[in-house]
């Protein structure tokens, strides 16, 4: 495949890499940039040793395509020389004994500032959870955690923070390189969480479409993982299957549905709980039905919590993918079923699965 240029920024300066449609952004900095800061363990957005800010956000550069950073401000490990609080990072983990070999550290550093940045002081049990998607195989956690939080102690969060750059730097950045403006909140589950929103399109008409959508039983069928087993007036039971590699769990639990017919809209909010793992999730599932050329399109925000042991997908950049997967999965089983076909039986979702599926998608669309 051939390589095409992409133009970003890189820790301030205006950069040009150039690459083949299945390049991860970790590899293009490494070998085009010389930026090695920029660690690889697993490849495949579960170690976090590859953490970077993409537009301000921490995002795994194992997982993000080089060519979908077009126009981005990219800030690397190596990018921070001039940014306070990731000095104070840097001097709380030695003063801590935070890291041995030093593998994990770039992506804990890049973490552990976002942490301190949007949450300020918080208690020792969340911070382990903000820090559970970056793991460290020699230090532990006691001398990290306990670092992180001297850093903490006493600051207010500063939600909109980023990266500081060296004035010079900032001036040469061309305008369309410059940080993204921070997204429009979107509702998120209450205590904090992510949540993202995607559109999916469905080849059929709005009446079709909204009598699946108000029919939870049939709406249940239609989603990749999910056995609906009691409605109750507003109130459901339930699991939703998901596989993660080897890690296999189902989250069972309960929800609350609300739907508006006139506003051809609904909404779910339900928590539940995986025992396999430990895992706690709680989240809110909004959806609204437009009419679109050719058929529908239906919008669906979807706010998240999750605690304990997959407390690592809790990140809105890492699960956005799999969510526009399963999305996709639904509109095609909502077809299906508009129809008169049956959807395939409910199977787990599948998260690597799902990963390869966008990297086929990706690699066979260019
Ligand atoms: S290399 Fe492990 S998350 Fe990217
Ligand atoms: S210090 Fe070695 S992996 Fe964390």
């Amino acid at each position: 495949m051939r390589p095409r240029p992409v133009a970003l920024t890189v820790n301030g300066d205006p950069a040009t890499l150039l690459v083949e449609p299945r390049t991860h952004l970790a590899d293009a900095l490494r070998e085009q940039l010389n930026l090695t800061g920029t660690h690889l363990g697993c490849e495949q957005g579960v170690c976090g040793a590859c953490t970077l800010l993409i537009d301000g956000k921490p995002q795994r550069a194992c997982l993000a395509f080089a060519v979908d950073c077009e126009g981005s401000a990219v800030t690397t490990i190596e990018g921070f020389d001039a940014d306070p609080t990731m000095a104070a990072l840097r001097e709380a983990f030695s003063a801590h004994h935070a890291l041995q070999c030093g593998f994990c550290t770039p992506g804990m550093l890049v973490t552990a500032r976002d942490v301190v940045l949007r949450l300020g002081e918080i208690p020792e049990a969340r911070l382990r959870e903000e820090l559970a998607g970056n793991l460290c195989r020699c230090t532990g956690y006691v001398g990290i955690v306990a670092a992180v939080q001297a850093v903490a102690a006493g600051r207010a969060p500063q939600p909109a923070a980023v990266p500081l750059v060296p004035e010079a730097r900032r001036m040469a950045q061309p305008e369309a390189a410059a940080p993204a403006a921070a997204p429009a909140p979107r509702p998120a589950p209450s205590g904090g969480g992510n949540s993202l929103t995607e559109r999916v399109a469905i080849a059929a008409p709005p009446d079709a479409v909204w009598a699946v959508l108000s029919d939870l039983p049939r709406l249940a069928a239609c989603l990749p993982g999910a056995v609906l087993d009691r409605v109750e007036g507003d109130r459901v039971t339930g699991s939703v299957a998901v596989a993660l590699g080897p890690i296999r769990a189902r989250f069972a639990g309960s929800g609350e549905v609300a739907l508006d017919a006139a506003a051809r809209a609904g909404r779910l909010r339900g928590q539940g709980g995986d025992a396999g793992t430990g895992s706690r999730a709680e989240g809110e599932i909004a959806w609204q039905l437009l009419p679109a050329p050719g058929g529908s399109e239906v919008e669906v925000t979807l706010g998240w919590r999750l605690t304990g042991g997959l407390a690592q997908f809790n990140r809105a950049g890492l699960v956005r993918d799999v969510v526009r997967r399963v999305a996709q999965d639904f509109a095609r089983n909502l077809e299906a079923l508009i129809a008169g076909e049956t959807p395939p039986p409910a199977r787990p979702i599948g998260v690597l699965a799902l990963l390869w599926g966008i990297l086929r998608s990706r690699l066979f669309r260019r």
